[in-house]
């Protein structure tokens, strides 16, 4: 009673406090912890950064060390997950797999479910309940590159391959991906760093669909795993995480630069939509994108580059100086260039959401440390409707149905 919808698709909605990252889509601003994105990405590494999100500054050394050596202690799974792996059809998609490997995984730790041990788990201050906590992120980040690498694998008919080590968090996942399937495989340092960058700038990006769909889910105190599927399956859809894909296959539709003027046009008409442009925050570039760019040039010195580049380009440019575009503030979003990055390497179109889904898994995570840990516990994220359906009519039996 009472009620009116006022704010589908929560335009203008906002459900937390947070100290996470800061976006400013006007002026094309994103900050982790206050921490301009560019500084990061040049400066930082992915698991420095992934320490910065959780827990709110820099590491130390000494810090850094452990933490990464927990990171990557916990990517071994156990044998029989591999099984499970092999449980999906030759053809399943990726993000399938994955999004169930994640509440899979949860079956494991009774230690992380409120509701097997009758309690909440994390109350502020409680220095156990704060291990306890750090043990789920540690294990979700470790094992995220793992399963992910399973997932890649399993589709091939080929051996999983054991975390290895020695190596940074983003070479060991190019390691046990080998995708090119060569004998004693070193992952390309350039390459790995391209990746690194990648990840650090996916890590987080606030109230997000799949954040959302994280906090929702794990506001009702379930354990992290589940809240991780949640959210996955959140970021699969064409319009969040599947953007990057779904990039490319309109670039492999358009062709070549000769047809993007007929492209464009489509896209006025309502007939297509330019993936890759357009954001619910930002209202210009997105920031991300500019680092994108520079870093698909880096990779393409390895790689060559990618036939749809040009494209990609003309596409890029007609949008730009179309008033259309222009009238509606739709500028390139960080997926129009991260799929060329990812397709020069040799990675599946369908594998491009998992891609996005492994780092995002710590900015998911340092959400839900930060909600878990908030003032006065976690209340239950419980929005109200508005009813339009009909009024209170009698049963009619199926014999009297007309
Ligand atoms: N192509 C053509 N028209 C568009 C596009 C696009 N990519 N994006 C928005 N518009 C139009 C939309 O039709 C509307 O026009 P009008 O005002 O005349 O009705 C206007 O621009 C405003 O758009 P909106 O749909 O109100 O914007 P939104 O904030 O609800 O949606 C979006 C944001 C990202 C879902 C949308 O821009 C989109 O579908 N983009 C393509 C998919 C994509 O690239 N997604 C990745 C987003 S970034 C990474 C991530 O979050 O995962």
């Amino acid at each position: 009673k009472g009620l009116r919808v006022s704010d589908k698709g929560f335009l203008n909605t906002a459900v937390i406090q947070s100290e996470i990252t800061y976006i400013d889509g006007d002026a094309g601003i994103l900050r982790y912890r206050g921490y301009p994105i560019e500084q990061l990405a040049t400066q930082s590494s992915f698991l420095e950064t992934a320490y910065l999100l959780i827990y709110g500054v820099l590491p130390t050394k000494d810090q850094f060390t452990l933490f990464e050596s927990e990171i990557l202690h916990h990517g071994v799974v156990h044998a029989e997950s591999e099984e499970f792996f092999r449980s999906f059809r030759y053809d399943a998609h990726p993000m399938a797999i994955l999004t169930s490997a994640f509440a899979y995984l949860g079956s494991y730790y009774s230690e992380a479910n409120p509701s097997l041990q009758g309690q909440s788990l994390f109350t502020k201050g409680d220095k156990a309940s704060l291990a306890n906590m750090d043990k789920q992120i540690f294990r979700l980040i470790g094992k995220a590159t793992t399963f992910a690498a399973m997932a890649y694998r399993v589709r091939q008919g080929r051996d999983f391959v054991t975390p290895p080590t020695g190596l940074s968090y983003t070479a060991s996942f190019l390691y046990q991906l080998d995708h090119l399937g060569q004998v004693d495989y070193a992952p390309s340092p350039v390459l790995a760093k391209a990746l690194d960058v990648l990840f650090l700038l996916h890590a987080d990006h606030e109230l997000n669909a799949s954040c959302t769909t994280v906090l929702q889910t794990a506001s009702s105190l379930v354990d992290p795993y589940s809240a991780i599927a949640a959210g996955c399956a959140s970021l699969y859809g064409p319009l969040h995480g599947g953007a990057n894909e779904a990039v490319i296959r309109m670039l492999i539709s358009i062709g070549s630069p000769a047809n993007v003027p007929a492209f464009i046009e489509a896209v006025k008409r309502r007939e297509k939509v330019l993936s890759g442009f357009g954001h619910r925050v930002y209202k210009t570039t997105d920031p991300r994108s500019y680092i994108i760019r520079k870093t698909a040039d880096e990779v393409f010195k390895i790689t060559g580059k990618d036939e749809l580049l040009e494209t990609a380009m003309a596409l890029h440019d007609a949008a730009m100086n179309d008033e259309f575009f222009q009238k509606r503030k739709l500028y390139p979003n960080v997926d129009f260039w991260s799929g060329l990055i990812y397709r020069a390497m040799g990675f599946p179109l369908d594998f491009f959401p998992v891609l996005f889904v492994v780092p995002r898994v710590v900015g998911w995570l340092a959400h839900w440390r930060q909600m878990m840990l908030q003032q006065g516990g976690v209340k239950i994220w419980r929005p109200r409707q508005v009813y339009v359906g009909p009024s209170k009519r009698d049963y009619v039996s199926i014999d009297d149905r007309t």
